[in-house]
């Protein structure tokens, strides 16, 4: 199986280049190489590898940067995305596009399905939508897996974010009125590689659609940074007070969903595919990142 692979220094890329690397040949591309912004770097790129399968997993993510660089943010999860999916429709590669919670508004009081109506209320979510939208009305293989609150071992994310404030402030103040649920890069990259392994690229052009793809269970940003502290301060005589407050008083360019949790029993019911609960994804993550500064700190013996 030949993978063309798109941001592959973003979270989610880095993890799919490693999880992707047994099925066959990745022909992975960072910014430098493959440009989205950049049409005809797209087509170059999709008509030189002819892939089977062309995973996506670049995309203008800066949400609050978003609101005043609409056309940037367009450019990328739009028109970017709509050259992918007329181009890996050209060669019959199925297209694996990743997209997010934030299509959605936030006002439904339990998790969104795939069938809910989006209403995004950023230009980031609008972006994404706009992508979305391309890829169904080109309607090649494809499919569209929707995810949220990513976090790896690298890149911008909360849970890095709070591991250093934890160590850096006495007090941390965290919104405690939007929920969902806090998803590992590399469980997103693992799920993407067994539907390949189990299904093959030809059957899931087949099951063409949209799959909401996240660890289960559901938490507030401030439930998720009260048990980051758990793992990372175990032992702490006197931790740092994570404080709750409302999300209006951490004002940010762009809004955010109050409800971004996401059913994933469509992904179960056609794939029998089902993440782990948050927690556990959580404590496995952090086990495997301490482990890894472990290794890193300690002297290596040569022969
Ligand atoms: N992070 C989340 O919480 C979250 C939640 C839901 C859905 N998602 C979706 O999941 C996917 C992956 O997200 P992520 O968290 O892995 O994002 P990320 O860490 O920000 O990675 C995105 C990657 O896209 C690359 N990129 C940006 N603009 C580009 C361009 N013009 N041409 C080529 N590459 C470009 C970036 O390259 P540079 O490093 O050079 O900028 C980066 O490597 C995206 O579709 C995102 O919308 C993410």
């Amino acid at each position: 199986m030949k993978i063309l692979l798109t941001g592959k220094n973003g979270q989610i890329g880095w993890e799919l280049a490693h999880a992707l690397a047994p099925l066959g040949e990745v022909i992975a591309f960072d910014r430098g190489g493959l440009d989205l912004a950049v049409p005809d770097q797209i087509v170059g790129a999709v008509r030189s590898v002819r892939p089977d399968v062309l995973v996506n997993a670049a995309a203008y993510t800066a949400v609050d940067l978003a609101e005043s660089e609409p056309d940037a943010a367009h450019a990328v999860n739009a028109a970017a995305v709509a050259v992918m999916a007329e181009e890996a429709k050209r060669v019959q590669a199925l297209l694996i596009h990743f997209s997010t919670d934030y299509v959605f508004d936030g006002m439904k009081d339990i998790p969104y399905i795939e069938e809910d109506r989006p209403n995004p209320i950023n230009v980031y979510g609008r972006s994404k939508l706009a992508g979305e939208q391309a890829i169904r009305s080109i309607d090649g293989p494809h499919l569209i897996l929707r995810t949220s609150w990513v976090y790896a071992a690298r890149g911008r994310n909360f849970f890095l974010t709070i591991r250093r404030l934890l160590r850096e402030k006495d007090e941390v103040r965290v919104v405690s009125d939007q929920m969902g649920a806090p998803t590992p890069a590399e469980a997103l990259a693992s799920a993407t590689g067994t539907l390949l392994r189990q299904h093959g690229a030809a059957n899931l052009g087949e099951t063409r659609g949209t799959y909401h793809v996240t660890a289960a269970g559901h938490t507030s940003w401030h439930g998720f940074a009260t048990e980051i502290a758990r793992l990372e301060l175990p032992d702490h005589p006197n931790p740092p007070r994570i404080l709750a407050i409302a999300s209006d008083q951490y004002p940010s360019p762009a809004r955010r969903p109050g409800n971004s949790c996401l059913s994933n029993e469509k992904l179960l019911r056609c794939f029998g595919i089902e993440l782990p609960r948050w927690e556990a994804c959580l404590e496995a993550f952090h086990g495997r990142l301490k482990q890894s500064a472990r290794l890193d700190g300690a002297t290596r013996y040569r022969r």
